[in-house]
């Protein structure tokens, strides 16, 4: 386990390792961290109370976080959660009063092919939860058996590559994609990136060859590289796999993009739900140190030095952001940076930064191996090369599958086996939901963009109810840093929903139009801009699940105060039938 080096610069992974040890983090155990570090206490506390998974009051014991992707849900996650619930007699979201267990939802957990899942104490996993599953749960907690004694099989996380291709099907033995790197020379690695015109598969889809040169011309010293791998958009889980499958793959094409921009540090941003990952990825890392594949003088290259190092995240979506991950991976809080300058030119710690996705440097890896015209042969000529798909949902066989980009979505749902589709949600809440007649569309920069998620819908799901709990998703995420996505996302879940209580009138549709147009372009960071997506597609498409829900008003408060009062009314035992508004009306 690498261990950090006490400066503030360290602060969440400083964080992490003091909860692991107490459990959570009071007060005093902060202060003591002020002052080692130099910092104030409002700073540190600042800083953990940002992450979710900080916890700055007694937890449960046992603290079991249930997935709540809506295909969680769709497999039945929310009724499991209130039965585990109902036999630990414990609320959702409480802590247990003797302090043994709390059981909570969190956003996804990366696991939508093998759902619906949960998280233990943060770092293990349980999947494919059923009544039986979670039955046996309670009685291990009850009985408190610690969680890594609970049987091995329901942590067991299966990879479900369905269709491999070139990144998932064929082995690059370690080093030699480097070897052919330094047999080329910085310059002439960097221009094989360009000619094979890789776009970054994190979601924006920036030419990586661009971003190399940029990173590498821009003044300064001490170049850094990061690995993305923060992958917290709900219903992708394809960077768990490369980095479970394909560790020595992701950091060769690290360590090849440090070799072309001139970089000497490596940093690694694993998501904190991936936790499980650290130990197996620490193992690889120490593998390639001792194979002189990492350090000094890498495969013999006089001056060539580079290192990676993996910081563990603690449950902040918005740290998937480029800019918010550098700061968080600074000891701060995730808080998206103001741009320019970008991190190429000003990233960690002010040095010039070059943040790729997981994916972006297994498909270099490849393409210096390969060569540049190889890649660009494949897919389209503007999006070439493969692209990896986490699909899951309505369908028999979820799990990964690989394809050139330019793909129609039939063909892929053709092979997952999806039946009856009514919609799939491509790249995940910030994407694009497709209906049926889009189907012939193809996934590629130039029609249908995506990070890697493709979630199926069939006829049988309320599209509206999607929408909302992708709302509900970006209310939960939006780090609050700007009015329009703090303030916006909180508007567009009440309209909602009031709309799922029954009492939404066509006002309220006309509303969330206006809080689309509004925060469209006003926000500070991509979460906020991509927010109102799902609910643009799906209002735009599947209306109908919208006006189903719709009282023939025109106007309804939003306000409901027979609703308001009813559960003082339960608890006072006291229902005054004149003091409800239809009687003092009528
Ligand atoms: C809210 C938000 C979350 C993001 N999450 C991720 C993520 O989990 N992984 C990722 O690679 N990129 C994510 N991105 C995109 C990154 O900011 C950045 O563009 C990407 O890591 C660059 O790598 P690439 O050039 O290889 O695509 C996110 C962007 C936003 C706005
Ligand atoms: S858009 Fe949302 S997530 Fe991004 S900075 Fe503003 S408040 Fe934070």
């Amino acid at each position: 386990m690498p261990v950090f080096p006490r400066t503030a610069h360290s602060l969440v992974q400083l964080l992490r390792e003091a909860q692991a040890e107490h459990g959570w983090l009071p007060r005093p155990l902060l202060a003591q961290l002020a002052a080692e570090l130099g910092l104030t206490l409002a700073h540190v506390e600042g800083v953990a109370s940002f992450y979710r998974f900080f916890h700055l009051r007694p937890v449960g014991r046992y603290r079991i976080l249930f997935s709540d992707n809506i295909t969680d849900r769709m497999l039945g996650s929310e009724a499991l959660m209130a039965e585990l619930c109902e036999r630990l007699r414990v609320r959702p979201g409480a802590v247990r009063e003797d302090g043994r267990v709390s059981v909570a939802p969190t956003s996804c957990t990366g696991l939508g092919d093998q759902g619906p899942a949960l998280l233990v104490n943060h770092h293990q996993v349980v999947t494919r939860l059923d009544a039986a599953r979670v039955a046996r749960i309670a009685e291990l907690v009850e009985a408190e058996v610690p969680p890594d004694r609970w049987p091995a099989e329901w942590s067991q996380v299966d990879d479900q590559v369905r269709r491999p291709d070139v990144l998932l099907g064929s082995a690059i033995a370690p080093g030699e994609a480097l070897a052919a790197a330094i047999a080329r020379g910085p310059e002439a690695t960097l221009a094989e990136v360009q000619r094979a015109n890789l776009r970054g598969r994190g979601g924006a889809g920036f030419a990586t060859g661009t971003k190399w040169s940029l990173c590498r011309q821009a003044p300064g010293e001490a170049r850094v590289v990061v690995c993305n791998a923060d992958e917290g958009e709900p219903g992708t889980f394809k960077d768990r796999v490369l980095l479970t499958r394909h560790a020595d793959l992701v950091f060769e094409g690290m360590t090849v993009a440090a070799l072309a921009i001139g970089a000497t540090q490596g940093l690694v941003y694993l998501r904190g739900e991936y936790r499980y990952l650290l130990d197996h990825l620490e193992a690889v890392l120490a593998r390639r140190r001792a194979a002189g594949l990492l350090g000094h003088a890498i495969q013999g290259r006089a001056g060539f030095d580079f290192d990676i190092a993996i910081h563990v995240g603690a449950g902040a979506y918005v740290c998937g952001e480029e800019s918010a991950l550098i700061e968080s991976l600074e000891g701060k809080r995730g808080t998206p940076r103001i741009r320019p300058p970008f991190p190429v030119e000003h990233g960690y710690l002010g040095r010039p930064t070059s943040v790729n996705n997981v994916e972006t440097f297994c498909a270099a890896a490849h393409i210096v191996l390969h060569g540049g015209a190889w890649w660009a042969g494949i897919g389209t000529p503007k999006s070439t090369g493969t692209k990896i798909h986490s699909i899951c949902g309505d369908c028999e066989r979820p799990g990964l599958y690989e394809y050139p980009l330019g793909t129609r979505v039939e063909t892929m749902l053709v092979d997952c086996g999806a039946r009856d589709t009514q919609a799939v949600q491509v790249g995940g809440p910030s994407g694009t939901c497709l209906s049926a007649f889009e189907f012939g569309r193809r996934i590629a920069f130039e029609d249908v963009p995506t990070a890697g998620a493709l979630m199926v819908f069939d006829r049988s799901r309320d599209m509206f109810e999607v929408a909302r709990n992708f709302a509900h998703f970006f209310a939960h995420e939006s780090c609050g840093f700007c009015t329009p996505c703090r303030v916006g996302t909180a508007l567009v879940v009440r309209r909602l929903d009031k709309l799922a209580a029954g009492r939404g009138s066509r006002h309220d549709v006309d509303v969330l139009y206006e809080l689309d147009r509004l925060m469209h372009g006003a926000t500070h960071c991509g979460l906020g801009g991509a927010a109102c997506n799902p609910l643009r597609d799906t209002i735009a498409k599947f209306r109908p699940a919208y006006e189903r829900r719709l009282v023939s008003l025109h106007f309804e408060p939003a306000f409901d105060l027979d609703a308001e009062l009813a559960e003082a009314r339960a608890a006072t035992g006291r229902d005054d039938p004149a003091a409800h508004l239809e009687h003092v009306d009528g």
